[in-house]
């Protein structure tokens, strides 16, 4: 399947979320663990749990104070090393785990452990099953009794995203900014929160299919760092532009920060554009941030030329760690 027709996938894979039954796991906390592509799905997940608090964990192990409680582990293949690592240091400690998983080892345990395993259909990229790892993390935080039933947000999130990419806004917009981009390093912004999830996103979405680097950050941090990195006129930071991620429910502060922090950096650097949330729940607000992010690292892999799916450094990195 090519990266277009994966994309196009996501207002069907937020459905599929909202119509899985809810795992029934009985646990007073839970923690989120996943890396890659798997752990933005933690992440949209985690920005739910408003009442309780689900961190989410990218690494080895465990966090020293996870001693009770869930772990969520959430892995596209069911076989990354850290993700495994970490449901091993949950079987130690006498955890419960519950699996969000295509295949592989996650899935092995999960059928061995009797634990509850969301399957997630298989043979799409981990990144472009985004929809399908989000919802099924949010599906076992539900679950658990942590988070309110998401499935009118999942739903409302499948109706926005689906209206920016068949209307043709989001490549609209992905256009525009491609075009002000011109070669140059993307560095994304976002407030606390959706938007600044989804500038990971980008920021990830821009590394793996266009394969370019590219950076995020985060208001009101930045504006106590970053922002004088772009003080200096002149050659030195023209290799970079910002693109600002709004969410018109970010903290009135942060909102008016961006306008300021705008206004403070044009002067010196290209701001390639400006994208601002749609929807009212949180969900839709998110997704539709990222789609165009993810129609933005299309557009600009077809522009160069590069097939956006295969990440074959990731794949030789991840081998390399099997022989050594
Ligand atoms: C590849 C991708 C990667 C993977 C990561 C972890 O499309 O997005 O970031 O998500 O290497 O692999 P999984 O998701 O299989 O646990």
């Amino acid at each position: 399947m090519t990266m277009r027709d994966q994309i196009l996938g996501l207002p069907g894979q937020l459905r599929w979320a909202a119509g899985q039954a809810q795992p029934s796991v009985s646990a007073p906390a839970a923690l989120l663990t996943g890396m890659g592509g798997s752990a933005m799905a933690c992440d949209v997940a985690s920005l739910t749990a408003v009442h309780h608090p689900v961190p989410v964990h990218r690494g080895y192990g465990l966090p020293p104070w996870a001693k009770d409680g869930l772990v969520v582990a959430v892995s596209y293949s069911g076989n990354t090393e850290e993700t495994l690592s970490s449901v091993e240091a949950a079987m130690v400690r006498g955890l419960t785990v519950a699996v969000v998983a295509s295949g592989g080892r996650l899935v092995d345990l999960a059928a061995d452990n009797g634990w509850p395993h969301v399957a997630v259909p298989a043979g799409l990229q981990p990144r472009a099953a985004l929809g399908y790892l989000a919802g099924g993390a949010l599906r076992v935080i539900e679950g658990a009794g942590l988070i309110p039933s998401q499935v009118e947000e999942l739903e409302e999130a499948a109706t926005v995203v689906e209206s920016l990419l068949t209307g043709g806004e989001a490549w609209k917009q992905a256009e525009a900014i491609a075009d002000r981009l011109d070669g140059k390093v993307a560095v994304i912004y976002g407030g606390s929160g959706p938007s600044a999830v989804a500038a990971r996103r980008w920021k990830t979405q821009i590394n793996e299919n266009a394969k370019r680097p590219a950076f995020w950050s985060e208001l009101p941090e930045l504006d106590h760092n970053e922002i004088m990195g772009w003080s200096q006129s002149g050659e030195k930071v023209r290799p970079y532009a910002v693109v600002l991620l709004r969410d018109p429910a970010d903290h009135p502060r942060v909102r008016l920060r961006m306008e300021l922090t705008r206004e403070l950096i044009a002067p010196r650097i290209t701001v390639a554009g400006e994208v601002r949330a749609f929807g009212n729940g949180l969900l839709a607000r998110l997704f539709s941030l990222i789609v165009v992010g993810d129609a933005l690292s299309l557009t600009l892999a077809e522009r160069a030329g590069i097939d956006p799916v295969p990440v074959a450094t990731i794949e030789e990195l991840k081998l390399r760690l099997q022989e050594a």
